[in-house]
């Protein structure tokens, strides 16, 4: 059995220890600047729309009277003023965006489509503002 210098090997363990705490810190920081960059390519994936957003007023604008016929003449929604008694009141219902993008597209009983009317931004406008607008902030 080779003999031991308990110093060296303690020195060694300490070395091993410190290198596993360089690379963990390095992995750390790696990680922050991704969600960091994260937070630069898509704002939306990491803190929750803002009421001056462009897509959120452009979507507001679309449903209070821009949309042919505008959203507001049959549904209510407050944040839209709109008190419109013909469709499900939007506050109370909280639809999901693919709820509001899918309805949009095909249209639902005495709701037309839009897919003629508005374009593909047009709508996701429209379901992002309807979210944001019906859900607690
Ligand atoms: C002509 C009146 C009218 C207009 C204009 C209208 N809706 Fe509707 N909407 C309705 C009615 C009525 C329903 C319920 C249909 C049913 O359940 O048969 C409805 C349903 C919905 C629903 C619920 C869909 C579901 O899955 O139950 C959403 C969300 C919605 N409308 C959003 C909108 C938005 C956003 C706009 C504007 C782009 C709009 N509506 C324009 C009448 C309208």
């Amino acid at each position: 059995m080779p003999e031991v210098d308990p110093r060296a090997a303690c020195e060694a363990g300490h070395l091993a220890r410190l290198r596993g705490i360089r690379r963990s810190r390095a992995a750390f920081h790696a990680l922050a600047i991704g969600v960091f960059a994260l937070g630069m390519v898509m704002p939306g994936a990491v803190r929750p729309a803002q009421a001056d957003d462009p897509q959120i007023q452009l979507g507001k604008a679309l449903f209070k009277s821009n949309a042919n016929p505008p959203c507001s003449t049959c549904h209510t929604l407050k944040d839209a003023e709109a008190s419109g008694p013909i469709g499900p009141d939007l506050d109370e219902l909280q639809p999901t965006k693919d709820q509001v993008l899918a309805v949009l597209r095909d249209g639902l009983g005495v709701m037309p489509s839009f897919a003629e009317t508005l374009n593909q931004s047009q709508r996701e406008a429209i379901a992002a503002y309807v979210v944001w607008a019906t859900r607690p902030r």
